[in-house]
């Protein structure tokens, strides 16, 4: 094996420039990328000698016109800069090289312009829906040392960007992973950021360019009118003059603990909004700005206000109305939030039993589980308790699915516990009366998902299970029941918790999951956060995500496999031998 000579800042000697003419290539390497020089126009060029599409060797390819063909797929690529012509295949890393003294040396460039490309190359995966674009450049970016923040930042930006109708799928989903990217193995974190990313560029894709509506310059309206504006414009479903009542308040109208409050009275001026889609997405966005800094908050909140003021109010549906006007009744305890929000700073008072509330939420007539509610808040519950328990009855609904129900009706259900997981995160950081509306909505959803429980499930009993045997379960369909006793005997044996969180995230990111799933998924995490550590409650929460993981999978899981191929190019392996030898 030849020697190769390399300087100290890290310049190799490929070869004499006379075996270079002579030969037309030569491959050496830069640490440990392997390169390839190729003499064209009588100049050396240096390039990294694996295609970045999947990896062909690049010596094996052609040279003509100042770019390099590779022989597997055809991508072509410029000498000069290793940018492609062909954008599915990406960029091939280009290295300086220069001639000394007869000797062709090729140095390591400077990797800040790599991390450059990189980004780059993000933007433009995300422009033109390109997955493994997208999962290179991630890989990338994550292993340059780019915190995981950042890269949600340019794929948030895109989306609020890039999408007509604002706020969709794929911003709660990259908030969702951003939101949950720590509690996962690290090998699946890059997984998780490229599934948001994904959503994005689909949710995107077609898409014209969203232009937010500029602040009303020159306006006295304090907070106060800011909001009631607002919420009647909503409520007319007078979306772009909303849009500048919001953008006012936004740009230094109001304070950020008012525009929230705002949105989250004008989300829940009418009954569960939207199937609660409208709630979680104003709580998404918010958390949104955790990751982006609430510089954002202008280009953030104005996305929101086209699908609030489109969505569909559950009080036009004959389900809230018949046999039992659900919203009359809600209109008749509304009262109680006033008395709620009093018990909001209550302490050193006995724990309240919000699981007894949460099962008192289950009960068979809506009078009984207004009562359990009104009962909760005389006996001192907190926004925040109340939040909660709604939450919890909401994933019993699910730990008690039944299977014999019509598989759609999984997405009922899910409804139900996204919702009321939003309304919670939301009361546990600024409960406000209007918000806790949200609550009484959110026990009328559960009620009226009463029917999936019948008959109900058994509430899981398993006293023992691995993650090995649980993640058989994401293999073959009609294990849903089997995953909840697995999820649950694991915990009560002592099992950790959080690594069965990272278990059931790796189970959700092999697969190509629908929206629904990273919905639930990350709702059950917060949710299993909400509850003392080794609680029922807590494992419950789990056993729920499990069932409804298990109720969908597997799919293809073609998105994992992308990821898979970005990992095994950038480790230099060799896959088209694979390829090779299979066919
Ligand atoms: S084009 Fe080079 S490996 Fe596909």
């Amino acid at each position: 094996m030849r020697t190769i000579h390399t300087t100290q800042d890290g310049t190799v000697d490929a070869g004499s420039v006379d075996e270079l003419v002579e030969r037309g290539r030569l491959t050496t390497k830069v640490g440990s990328v392997p390169v390839v020089v190729f003499w064209h126009d009588d100049r050396p060029w240096a390039v990294e000698d694996r295609c970045p599409h999947l990896g062909f060797p690049l010596h094996q390819g052609t040279v003509g016109q100042g770019m390099v063909t590779c022989h597997w797929h055809h991508a072509r690529f410029d000498l000069s800069s290793g940018c492609t012509f062909d954008p599915w295949a990406d960029d091939v890393r280009a290295f300086p090289v220069h001639v000394d003294g007869g000797r062709v040396m090729v140095s390591p460039g400077d990797n800040s312009v790599r991390t450059d490309v990189l980004r780059r190359r993000l933007r433009e995966g995300l422009e033109e829906n390109l997955t493994l674009v997208l999962a290179k450049s991630t890989l990338g970016l994550l292993d340059a040392g780019v915190a995981p923040a950042e890269i949600v930042s340019i794929g948030a930006r895109f989306g609020l960007e890039n999408r007509r109708g604002g706020w969709g799928a794929g911003l709660t989903v990259l908030t969702a992973m951003a939101n949950i990217v720590d509690d996962l193995d690290a090998d699946t974190r890059p997984l998780a950021l490229l599934q948001g990313l994904r959503f994005v560029a689909n949710d995107t894709e077609g898409h014209p360019t969203r232009f937010p509506l500029s602040p009303m310059s020159g306006s006295t309206a304090d907070g106060e009118q800011l909001a009631s504006w607002y919420r009647s414009l909503v409520d007319s479903r007078s979306a772009d003059a909303a849009e500048r009542a919001l953008a006012t308040a936004a740009s230094g109208g109001a304070s950020p603990e008012q525009v929230e409050a705002m949105l989250f009275a004008a989300a829940t001026d009418h009954v569960f909004v939207d199937e609660g889609h409208t709630v979680d997405f104003v709580n998404k966005a918010l958390e949104l700005m955790a990751h982006v800094g609430r510089d954002e908050a202008p280009l953030v909140l104005s996305s929101l206000v086209g699908q609030m003021a489109a969505a569909s109010r559950s009080e036009e549906l004959s389900a809230w109305r018949h046999p039992v006007d659900l919203t009359a009744l809600i209109a008749e305890h509304v009262e109680m939030v006033g008395k709620a929000m009093q018990n909001r700073d209550r302490l050193a008072a006995p724990e309240f039993a919000v699981r007894g509330l949460a099962d008192g939420l289950l009960a068979d007539d809506a009078a009984d589980v207004m009562a359990a509610m009104a009962a909760a808040v005389d006996a001192g519950a907190t926004p925040e308790e109340l939040g909660r328990a709604v939450a919890m009855a909401a994933a019993l609904r699910i730990v008690r699915f039944h299977t014999a129900s019509d598989h759609q009706d999984w997405n009922v259900v899910h409804h139900g516990f996204t919702t009321a997981n939003a309304t919670h995160q939301a009361l546990a950081r600024h409960p406000t009366p209007e918000l806790l509306r949200g609550v009484l909505h959110g026990a009328m959803k559960v009620h009226l998902d009463r029917f999936l429980n019948v008959p109900a499930a058994r509430l899981p009993s398993g006293q023992s299970g691995s993650l090995a045997e649980l993640a058989e379960c994401w293999d073959e369909q009609g294990h849903v029941d089997r995953a909840g006793e697995l999820a649950w005997g694991y915990q009560v044996q002592g099992g950790d918790p959080a690594a069965l969180v990272a278990a059931l995230g790796r189970g959700l990111l092999s697969e190509d999951a629908g929206f629904h799933w990273f919905q639930l998924y990350e709702a059950a995490v917060q949710q299993w956060r909400a509850w003392p550590p080794d609680s029922d409650e807590a494992r419950l929460v789990l056993v729920a995500a499990a069932r409804f993981l298990a109720a969908h999978t597997p799919t293809r899981r073609e998105r994992s496999r992308v990821v898979d191929i970005a990992r095994r190019l950038r480790r230099g392996e060799a896959l088209y031998e694979d390829v090779g030898a299979a066919g």
